[in-house]
């Protein structure tokens, strides 16, 4: 066999994921995102700031993994939780990302809650799919991708990526999204 590249040889294991709490056992790596980093990304400055003052800066939304190599021919995977509420009418939401390798997919399983993943390209083309229990989400290569929730509990995914992909939040800080997920008049809108 010849190996062009020099991807590590790890030992194969597996791992288990509580269904009914959509916990991963034993993550390696645990990331909090508090609501003070999405300074910036709602539309209602003012609202996010009293959020953070009333709930001394609440988690926004969490991550669990493993740690494997970042590195070509890996995959990384983990699940997401985004927690439910509203800045303003404007639903609770993750920063967004491009991958740093920006030809590289990614895949979302959702296993509670519901919401939507929202995303766009670097022209302006933006779409949102839906995300309910069971649905599986394909962000192709090249879309900046954000999840919503629009629901009255957490949503949680289970995501998978080229593990050398990288994400690059700068371009999502200076671009935004082209729409944004809101409630008006009791109905979600995408506008
Ligand atoms: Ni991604």
């Amino acid at each position: 066999m010849h190996i062009k590249r020099t991807t590590q040889l790890i030992e194969p294991y597996s791992e288990w994921i509580d269904l009914e709490t959509a916990t991963l056992k034993n993550p390696r790596t645990h990331n909090v995102r508090r609501a003070s980093v999405m300074r910036g990304y709602y539309k209602d400055e003012q609202a996010l700031n009293r959020l953070i003052e009333a709930h001394d800066d609440p988690v926004h939304y969490e991550t669990f993994e493993p740690q494997l190599p970042q590195e070509y021919g890996h995959l990384i995977y983990g699940l997401s939780t985004l927690w439910p509420g509203r800045v303003g009418d404007e639903f609770f939401m993750t920063k967004g990302h491009y991958h740093t390798v920006v030809e590289t997919g990614e895949i979302y399983l959702c296993l509670r809650g519901e919401g939507y993943m929202l995303m766009k390209t670097q022209d302006g083309q933006c779409r949102a799919e839906k995300m309910t229990r069971g649905g599986l989400v394909y962000v192709p290569p090249y879309w900046a991708h954000r999840s919503v929730n629009t629901g009255d509990g957490p949503l949680t995914t289970l995501f998978v990526y080229p593990a050398d992909a990288g994400h690059n939040y700068g371009d999502i800080t200076e671009e935004g999204f082209p729409k944004r997920i809101v409630l008006r008049n009791g109905e979600v809108v995408i506008e």
